[in-house]
Parts: structure tokens; sequence; C-alpha cells
């Protein structure tokens, strides 16, 4: 009997209108073009306006062009994962919302919270329902609407982060191409470095968490940065190392855009150049669950069947990982 392996068959993508400029920033904090360009490698992200407008209104946006665009029967999708980190709502699942406005009213959704490696986990999930032959369409989306979760005033985190959603198509595939291996780990040392402190279930909503801003992202950047540094190199080069794979044979390096200097780090140990480090955290900057999809969007023209592409990510929690894929065609 042949293998089934997990293909992504389509891609789509959605980033709000509204672009926030590293110059526009100075105007908040006390920063520069200059500190956030050599520090993070971004110059501008997205943001989402308009009120009642969160993260399902970017993840609906990005799967109706991945509807479009492949021409699938959202009636037919029996499974829509959300991947974020800001849902809709603290309780009703964003993904439950999405399926069913997108027109995918045979499916089932719930969302998936791992941080920045929400979407990386997600592809394991995803990939293991349609590998087990349990289901034959899963639409994974990764999106954040991370400026509700900002403050503008903390120059720490406010130049880092944007919004935006991506989504993907996980099919089964006959020919050995899609997912091929995967290491996921995570440690619990990471909570106290990145977190919103209140608004779970330690620490509720009250007006004193509210006044002394528990309710936004913190981050101890140092430190994050250490860890992601050394982890998200490790994991790739075990990707390769695993997987008897040269430099010449990998022809994409799909990583979590936090940094550019972090993504460096990571091509360096595994070897490959800068021709080949998808890279788009100079447009949008950190979109959480969103940047690995929303790289595959930006650069789907450019893949071609049977490319050999290695993910990396690395988020609160800690979470981290790698996987290996094989892109399933051409566009
Ligand atoms: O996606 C989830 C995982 N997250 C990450 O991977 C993020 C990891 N961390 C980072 O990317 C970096 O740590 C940051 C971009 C957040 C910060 O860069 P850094 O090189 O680690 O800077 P730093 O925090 O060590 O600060 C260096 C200096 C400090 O001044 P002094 O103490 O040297 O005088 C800061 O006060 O830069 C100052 N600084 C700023 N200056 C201008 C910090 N933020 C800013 C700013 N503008 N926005």
């Amino acid at each position: 009997m042949t293998k089934i392996t997990a293909a992504i068959s389509a891609v789509g993508k959605y980033v709000p209108e509204y672009v926030l400029t590293n110059k526009e920033l100075e105007s908040f904090v006390d920063t520069n073009d200059e500190w956030i360009t050599t520090r993070t490698g971004i110059k501008e992200r997205r943001i989402l306006k308009g009120e009642g407008l969160g993260t399902s209104y970017m993840a609906i946006k990005a799967s109706e062009d991945l509807i479009k665009k492949s021409n699938i029967n959202p009636e037919e999708i029996d499974l829509v994962i959300v991947a974020t980190a800001t849902p809709d709502l603290p309780v009703a699942s964003t993904a439950a919302y999405v399926a069913t406005e997108i027109g995918a009213i045979n499916a089932f959704g719930y969302d998936l919270q791992a941080a920045c490696s929400s979407f990386l986990y997600g592809m394991s999930t995803a990939s293991s329902y349609i590998e087990s032959g349990r289901y034959k369409k899963v639409l994974l989306i990764g999106a954040d609407k991370m400026s509700s979760i900002i403050d503008y005033k903390d120059r720490a985190t406010c130049i880092i982060f944007g919004d935006g959603a991506g989504a993907v198509l996980f099919e089964p595939n006959s020919e050995g191409l899609g997912l091929q291996d995967e290491y996921l780990r995570s440690d619990g040392i990471g909570r106290d470095f990145l977190r919103i402190e209140a608004g779970g279930s330690i620490m509720p909503a009250t007006i004193e968490t509210v006044k002394e801003k528990k309710h936004f992202v913190y981050q101890e950047g140092k430190t994050v940065f250490k860890y992601a540094v050394s982890n998200m190199a490790d994991v790739a080069e075990k990707m390769l190392i695993r997987n008897n794979l040269t430099e010449p044979e990998i022809q994409w390096l799909v990583a979590h855009q936090a940094n550019k200097r972090i993504i460096e780090a990571t091509a360096n140990r595994v070897g490959v150049s800068s021709e080949k480090v998808m890279m788009n955290i100079h447009r949008y900057g950190n979109t959480t669950s969103a940047t690995l999809p929303l790289l595959l969007a930006d650069y789907e023209k450019e893949l071609k069947k049977g490319d050999n592409l290695i993910f990396a990510a690395f988020g609160g929690g800690f979470t981290w990982g790698a996987a290996y894929l094989k892109w399933a065609y051409n566009s």
C-alpha cells in the first residue's frame, strides 16, 4: 500500500492595510529607525484598525484568499485549526467562527496556542490527521492581532510586533511529498521571560491589573534572544543531520520572523546561503503565529514541486521546533 503523506496544496494570506513605520513609532516612544533596523531588521509592520475587528477578521480573509486561488469547495474542508495567541474571545473558539464564516459548514474547528510556535505545532497536528487517514482536507491558519496586546508606550515590545494572517491547506499525497520529519520542543523555564501576566486563570482581570498594564506583552528581550538563537539553530541542524541533508539539497529555510539576527544565526548554523532564506520581517515585523504561512504565501511563486524546506520557530513558553517538508506543487 502507498504511504500517505501530508502535503501543503494551497496557501493564502492577508495583511491589514495600515502600515506602521519605524518613523511613526518614533512619535510614540524613544526609539529610532536606525536602532530598530540594525537590531531587528524591521522597517514597518501592519496594524489592523477598525472597531470590532479581531483575529478572525484576518483569518477569514486569508482563508478566502486561499479558497479563491485554489478553487476548492469550502464544504469539503474537514477541519479548521486557527493557530493564534490572540483569539477573538477568551473562551469561544475562533476557529469555529472562522469555519462558519468561510462556508466550511461540514468542518469542526479549534484554536491551537503555543505562542510563536503555534503554526509549526499546527503543521504537526494537521499532518497527523491526514497521515492517519482520518481527514482529507485540513485548513491550518496562523493569525494574530498582536496590536491588541501591545503597549505602544513600551519600546521593548511595540517596535517588534505586527498583525497578519496566513493559511495553508493540508491534503493527502501519494508521491511522498509534504511533511517528512519534525522535532518539537518546549521548556516551561521560559514562562517568566515572555508573557502576559494578567487575564488568565492565575491573575484574572481587575481594575488594578489594567492600571498596572499587566494585560500587555512583557518580554525580557535579551534572555529570549539567547534561548532563541541557540535553540532554533539546534533543531534546524537536527533536521538536516537526521535526514542526511546537505546544503545543496535544501532549497529554502522558512524561519520564524522574530529578529533578523536570529534568522541569520540559524541560517549560518544550517549553512545555507542568504538567497535561500525566506525573509519578510522588514515588511511585517513579528506577526507571531502568522510568520511562517506569510512567508509561504510571499514566496509561493518561487517554490517548485519537490523543493526541500526546513522550518524553524521559537516562542513564548518556551516552545520551539523544526520541520522538514517537501513542497508539493508548482504555481
Ligand atoms: O517571537 C518570540 C520570540 N521573541 C524573540 O525571539 C525576540 C528576542 N529578542 C530580541 O529580538 C531582542 O532582544 C530585542 C530586539 C527585543 C532587543 O534587542 P537587544 O539587542 O537585545 O537590545 P537590548 O534589550 O539589550 O537593549 C540594548 C540597548 C539598551 O540600552 P543600554 O542599556 O545599552 O543603554 C536599551 O535600553 O538598547 C536600548 N533599547 C532601545 N533603544 C532604542 C531597547 N529598546 C530600544 C528601542 N529603541 N526600541
